[in-house]
């Protein structure tokens, strides 16, 4: 089989990899000219585990290409996947449509002949229905099936979780949509994956009311979090004592600095707008916006008060400033609200990622980036642990606190054994733990 994937990024990048490796010929498209060119030159422009080397098998055995043309690319597809970005619109909180509209446009004037158009995006419902408009305006001639193929890989564990998903969702309304994409997922369906047929808007929802829960859960078990600080309680084994339950389950029970990511703020807004304009307003969803959003600064607040309340003149080390581990993705991640609030109280920073691309280029300047934890942690006042990577889990706490001045730390993701930190003098303050 053939596809074409619209968008080189986390999604396409990895779907349209993974497709190939599945025996399928890829053409993957991108506007971005110098995307494209680093791809065909074997560079990979995020970091994702095992991309590099899919990528770069696929590419070599020639079922993976790439290209800015949509024209070369959709030519003789059975499919043309579009997996372009859907931010938040500035002002109003809605999904930004602007690039689903411009890609589906674009295959519609290229089109040589009839085709299936899979979003694979996550779109508001509705947004299959006004694709299928776009077309017939654009196109009148031309014959196309729109399906929704919502994607549900998490960065990070993108490779495993497109090739062992829980569950593949294909919305559509024709024959010919499903069984295209029930042939290109056919190996899934050998391993048993369930794949669910339904309706274009019933697909577009899942995809929402899934993102939208699993922010919920992690939100409420953040609010359990602070409960048992106030309580005296201990939020891990809350977690386990409620997720050994089979109905509510052990993942996303995880405490932290307040959700991030390119996918759950954004997913969670726009879906309170959708219900707000259906005139049935998801209010336990605008909370945990609200909760999160407060969350995040109330991270920072945290930080000031373990320095006794004044953070001016105070050197504060960040460990971790991407959203979650193994990703170099900074959208919406905590740090991005945590460390200008720590700035603007005049602490000067020193921070360590293990992958700092883009950080360096959205975090404020002025602050240092170190080139490892332990000298992101030389002379300072407090580390705080912001992102769980596994290289910060090995940190011995007697080295860090013989290389700080000061003896505060703050383990926002409990990533750290609250004993051996305060055997080894620190004032040691973890997430919903005594
Ligand atoms: P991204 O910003 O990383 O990538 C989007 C790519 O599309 C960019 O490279 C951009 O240059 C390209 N593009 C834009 N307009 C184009 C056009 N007309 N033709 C060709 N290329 C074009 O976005 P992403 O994180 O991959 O997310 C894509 C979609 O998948 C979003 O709707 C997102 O919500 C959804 N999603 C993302 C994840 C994730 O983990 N990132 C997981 C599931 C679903
Ligand atoms: C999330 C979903 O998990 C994917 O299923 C979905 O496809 C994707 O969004 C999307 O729609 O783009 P992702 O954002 O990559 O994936 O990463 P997650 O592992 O879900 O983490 C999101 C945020 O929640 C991170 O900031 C993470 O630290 C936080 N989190 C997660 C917790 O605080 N606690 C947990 O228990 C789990």
């Amino acid at each position: 089989m053939r596809i074409a994937m619209i968008g080189a990024g986390y999604v396409g990048l990895v779907s349209g990899a993974c497709f190939a490796e599945f025996g399928v010929d890829v053409c993957v498209v991108d506007t971005d000219a110098a995307k494209v060119e680093a791809l065909r030159a074997g560079r990979i422009p995020i970091y994702e585990p095992g991309l590099d080397k899919l990528v770069e098998e696929n590419a070599r055995d020639g079922r993976l290409r790439f290209t800015t043309d949509t024209a070369e690319a959709i030519r003789n597809a059975d499919a043309v996947f579009l997996a372009v970005g859907t931010p938040t619109r500035r002002g109003d909180g809605h999904a930004d449509l602007t690039y689903v509209f411009a890609a589906a446009e674009g295959v519609a004037k290229a089109a040589e002949r009839s085709i299936v158009l899979v979003t694979k995006s996550t779109v508001p419902v509705g947004t299959g229905r006004k694709i299928k408009e776009i077309v017939r305006r654009v196109r009148p001639d031309l014959e196309i099936e729109v399906a929704s193929n919502p994607e549900f890989l998490r960065e990070g564990s993108a490779i495993p979780d497109f090739m062992r998903p829980d569950r593949v969702v294909i919305g559509a309304d024709s024959d010919r949509a499903f069984q295209v994409l029930r042939r290109l997922y056919r190996p899934l369906y050998l391993i048993e994956t369930p794949i669910l047929q339904t309706g274009l808007e019933t697909a577009e929802l899942i995809k929402y009311a899934a993102n939208a829960f699993l922010a919920t859960k992690i939100t409420f078990i953040n609010e359990m979090a602070d409960l048992c600080e106030a309580v005296g309680a201990d939020v891990h084994d809350v977690a386990r004592g409620m997720g050994l339950d089979g109905r509510i389950g052990r993942k996303f029970l995880h405490p932290g600095p307040g959700y991030g990511g390119s996918c759950f703020p954004k997913d969670t807004l726009a879906l309170a707008r959708t219900a707000q304009d259906a005139g049935r307003p998801v209010r336990l969803v605008e909370t945990t916006i609200a909760i999160n959003d407060e969350r995040k600064a109330a991270m920072a607040d945290r930080v000031i008060a373990a320095l006794g309340g004044d953070a001016s003149g105070k050197t504060i080390a960040v460990l971790g400033l991407t959203f979650k581990p193994e990703t170099d993705d900074m959208r919406d991640a905590p740090s991005l609200v945590i460390l200008p609030k720590l700035a603007a109280a005049g602490a000067t920073l020193r921070a360590y990622d293990p992958q700092p691309g883009h950080a360096r280029q959205v975090l404020p300047g002025g602050m240092h980036f170190a080139v490892s934890p332990m000298e992101a942690v030389e002379g300072a006042d407090a580390v705080v642990l912001l992102t769980e990577w596994n290289e910060f889990r090995a940190l011995s706490p007697e080295k860090l606190r013989s290389a700080m001045r000061g003896r505060v730390a703050l383990d926002l993701r409990n990533a750290w054994d609250p004993q051996s930190f305060r055997e080894a003098g620190f004032e040691y303050q973890s997430i919903g733990r005594p």
